[in-house]
């Protein structure tokens, strides 16, 4: 007979959903956020543990994933792509240097014992890519705490999700119907990220802020992320010449985003008084 894999779990109060730490930008008021992200707090606040972000590139999805929240029990990110096996989900054996083998835990499967305690939270990045293989076993690897197992190859001691754990899911696609059905099923909550987190515009210099939010909840076509305007802002403080950085990075749209950057600066220079 197998042993279960948790026996109790003593629950640990999790964190004021209003304020969040940021361990780079600070502590954010969840009531200052914009209402994308606000939404996030809150699902999370309110006990939500299997949660979809979608939406365009570099806004702060998978960094959210990894931070926002009750994340005591450790975060784990996983990869998704065509060529990512069950390995990479639940573990594999490694040779050593000593000519023995190692048991190597996958993601998930640390995701599941947390930190002993309390079950930890994967951040399923990329999930449309899973191959279907890979998708079938996580449908059982995110299903609820009651019904999720798994039995390892060797030892055949069957793991279980420790209370607590939870899922975030990251995906670009737009339309939450080009998702398998039964993973839908699994997360009822997904929230467009429409918005950069402030803790990622916070990383830029002031004069860039405005515009890179503007940039990134703009159409397709016109849409750049934070992650281009970081490029940018290294490219300035390392002394390249405006057009020119602007040039390597917003390509043919280098001049839109320079006019966005000189009307942003123009519109904030204080009035002169006139006496
Ligand atoms: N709250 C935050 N505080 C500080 N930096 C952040 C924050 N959120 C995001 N960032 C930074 O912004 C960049 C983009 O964030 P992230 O990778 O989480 O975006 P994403 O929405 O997952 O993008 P993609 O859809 O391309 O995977 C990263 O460099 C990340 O470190
Ligand atoms: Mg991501």
């Amino acid at each position: 007979m197998t042993t279960p894999y948790i026996t109790k779990t003593p629950k640990r109060p999790a964190p004021p959903a209003s304020v969040m730490t940021d361990p780079v930008a600070g502590p954010h008021d969840a009531t200052q956020l914009p209402s994308c992200w606000r939404d996030v707090v809150d699902a999370l606040g309110a006990g939500i543990d299997r949660l979809v972000l979608f939406g365009p590139p570099g806004t702060g999805k998978t960094y959210a994933g990894l931070t926002v929240g009750d994340v005591t029990g450790g975060a784990y990110r996983l990869i998704c792509n065509e060529d990512m096996t069950a390995a990479d989900v639940t573990g594999h054996f490694m040779p050593t240097a000593d000519g023995t083998w190692k048991w190597l835990q996958g993601s998930v499967l640390k995701a599941w014992e947390g930190d002993g305690v309390v079950g930890g939270r994967v951040v399923a990045d990329e999930i449309d890519r899973a191959s279907g293989d890979v998708l079938s076993l996580l449908l059982n690897m995110f299903d609820n705490v009651e019904s999720a197992s798994w039995q390892h190859p060797d030892s055949a001691v069957v793991h279980r999700p420790r209370p607590g754990f939870s899922v975030i899911m990251t995906t670009n696609i737009e339309d939450m119907r080009d998702l398998p059905v039964a993973l839908r099923d699994r997360f009822p909550v997904a929230i467009r990220i429409d918005q950069p987190h402030p803790g990622a515009l916070a990383r830029l210099s002031p004069y860039l802020r405005a515009p890179a939010a503007a940039a990134a909840a703009a159409a397709k076509a016109r849409r750049f992320s934070v992650r281009s305007f970081m490029a940018f802002d290294r490219l300035r403080e390392n002394g390249m010449d405006l057009e020119r950085a602007a040039f390597l990075i917003f390509g043919d749209h280098s001049k839109d985003v320079l006019d966005a950057i000189r009307v942003d600066a123009v519109s904030k220079r204080p009035t002169k008084k006139v006496s």
